[in-house]
């Protein structure tokens, strides 16, 4: 089997980072150099740590070059930056009809395939709904399954709240479901996964930021989720979706057509501090 792992001896200064590094600690330093395991490089998650860690830029995994990274210190945004940033997104539930642009869609995407997955796993699949035209199709198609299932004996024990949305979709063309928004996302994953339902609701709250960050509005949709995915999964896979997967969550998205002022004022977390252990 090719040697995953590729060093530059001429760069590479011997510090050991990358094998320390390793969470499987599948990289051996010989002769002051590192070397793959093979014996057990199938464990290799791919996480890339190796090339990331290294001081020097010598180490090439899987074929990834380091110079193809982007540096890091100094560049990241202050806690400050950050902060304001978490403090200052709020779910949006006016939406401007305007679309979001695919280049801005894909620009957001690429950082959340950042995010982390249990294992390095990285199945989460983003299903979009890009086209207006086509969300609102799917928006009416949503109203009318309800509404179907209104009709044919009524909403299971514990969604009756879900008629609401359809008697104000009926008679004042409100929508509470999907909040008007143009497009939609939603992430699911492998059953087989992990843990595929952490790992899509992670991504989503990273999709969430970078979309606040580029003055997106963004919506979790609960009403959606319970609709769909509990009603009629059916219309989930007519999306595209596998049937192997678990629907972690839904959101909507787009341009707001609301502006916030300043942050909202939240209590502290509920802290609940260790001082010792019997
Ligand atoms: C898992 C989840 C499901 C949600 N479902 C809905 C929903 O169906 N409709 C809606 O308008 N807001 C929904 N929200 C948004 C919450 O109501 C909102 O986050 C909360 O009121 C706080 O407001 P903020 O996000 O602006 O801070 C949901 C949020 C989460 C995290």
């Amino acid at each position: 089997m090719r040697n995953v792992l590729e060093v530059n001896n001429e760069t590479c200064i011997g510090c050991g980072e990358c094998a320390q590094d390793c969470p499987y600690g599948l990289i051996l330093m010989q002769n002051d150099r590192p070397a793959m395991d093979m014996e057990r490089v199938e464990m290799c998650l791919e996480c890339h740590h190796c090339l990331a860690v290294c001081p020097t830029g010598a180490l090439c995994i899987h074929g990834c070059n380091p110079d193809d990274s982007q540096a890091l210190p100094g560049n990241s945004p202050s806690a400050e930056q950050l902060s304001l940033l978490i403090k200052g997104r709020r779910t949006t539930r006016r939406y401007r009809k305007e679309p979001v642009s695919r280049e801005e869609i894909d620009f957001l995407l690429e950082a959340v395939a950042y995010a982390p997955t249990a294992v390095n796993n990285r199945q989460v699949l983003f299903t979009i709904i890009e086209d207006p035209q086509v969300m609102d199709n799917f928006r009416k198609a949503t109203y009318a399954m309800l509404q179907e299932k209104i009709m044919n004996g009524g909403l299971p024990a514990g969604m009756e709240y879900l008629q609401e949305a359809v008697v104000k979709s009926r008679d004042s063309g409100q929508d509470i479901i999907f909040r008007g928004a143009p497009h939609f996302i939603i992430a699911s994953a492998p059953k087989t996964g992990s843990s595929p339902e952490a790992d899509c609701h992670i991504a989503l709250s990273y999709f969430e930021l970078m979309a606040a960050s580029m003055g997106l509005g963004t919506v979790w949709s609960g009403l959606a989720k319970r609709s769909l995915a509990m009603l009629t999964p059916e219309s989930l896979y007519k999306l595209g979706i596998p049937e192997s997967h678990t629907i972690g969550y839904m959101m909507a998205f787009g341009r707001p057509a609301v502006i916030y002022h300043r942050t909202v004022q939240r209590e502290n977390c509920h802290i609940n501090r260790v001082l010792n252990v019997a």
